[in-house]
């Protein structure tokens, strides 16, 4: 692993999400969305790839779906392990990377991934082994953040502070239909687009700012970078504050996202 670059990422992702689970309150309504525009319904095989702690995963299980969950995380598979047990829920999740599905060809009706196969280094790797797994006429969906809107510039922002290594592809270029659509070509038929919003309750721009400090990968690699740099920090702190401001009314910070889904050719 020293002299792999993206089996370096993945173990520096893999330890930014542990701290995840109190967004997934924000992430969970989002996941009815994907699952609904998914068209999920009872007796398919569903997976749901960078599954955090399973909010799409027992969104479609609760459709009557037979449904695997896959993450790099262990922290936020118990959790996605608890969630499942609430409701009484089977689901078999299991620790591993969208590069590499431990799953066989064609073993799924529909893949899903909520904010998730965007994190993967290589895009072609992640959506061929998702492509991979769907059986054909199978359905893909997935949502991912724009690179215009407001997380999609937090991440560019964070980039600019802690640039990824080389050949490692920004993960809101997943957020751009044209992209989407290179990168599924000829694989698929029939994509369609939507969009909805993620709303976050902050007090200000700033109580948001911490929060996500708290929570959100990127950003805790990207503060634990500038520890001894408490001028280049204050800097990114403002303008993390400054993008947020501009999304942030009525104590919500909304939060617009794209979701695709095609059919396997
Ligand atoms: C923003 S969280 C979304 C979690 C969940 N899908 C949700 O909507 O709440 C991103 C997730 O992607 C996972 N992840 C990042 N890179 C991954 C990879 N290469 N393979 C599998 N999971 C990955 C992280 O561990 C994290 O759980």
């Amino acid at each position: 692993m020293a002299n792999d670059p993206f089996a370096q990422f993945k173990a520096m992702q893999r330890e930014g999400w542990a701290l995840f689970s109190p967004l997934a309150t924000f992430t969970t309504p989002p996941a009815a969305a994907l699952v609904e525009f998914a068209g999920v319904s009872a007796g398919q095989n569903v997976l749901d790839v960078a599954c955090g702690t399973g909010v799409v995963a027992v969104t479609a299980a609760r459709r009557g779906a037979t449904v695997s969950g896959l993450d790099l995380s262990p922290v936020l598979l118990d959790d996605a392990h608890r969630n499942a047990s609430v409701i009484g829920a089977t689901i078999d999740f299991r620790e591993g990377d969208v590069e590499n599905l431990p799953y066989a060809d064609a073993s799924f009706d529909v893949v899903l991934s909520q904010f998730g196969h965007m994190f993967a280094p290589r895009p072609a790797v992640a959506i061929a082994e998702m492509l991979r797994v769907l059986k054909p006429g199978g359905r893909i969906a997935f949502s991912t953040w724009p690179p215009e809107l407001m997380l999609g510039r937090v991440f560019a922002l964070t980039g600019k502070y802690l640039p990824p290594p080389t050949g490692i592809a920004p993960p809101p270029q997943w957020g751009d239909p044209n992209i989407v659509r290179e990168r599924l070509g000829d694989a698929v038929r029939d994509i369609e687009f939507t969009r909805d919003d993620m709303v976050v309750p902050a007090l200000s721009p700033a109580h948001y700012r911490v929060q996500m400090e708290l929570t959100a990968g990127p950003i805790i690699k990207l503060i634990q970078t500038l520890e001894g740099e408490p001028q280049k920090l204050a800097q990114f702190r403002a303008e993390l504050e400054a993008i947020a401001a501009q999304y942030f009314a009525h104590n919500r910070v909304r939060q617009s996202f794209l979701i695709t889904r095609a059919i396997k050719r």
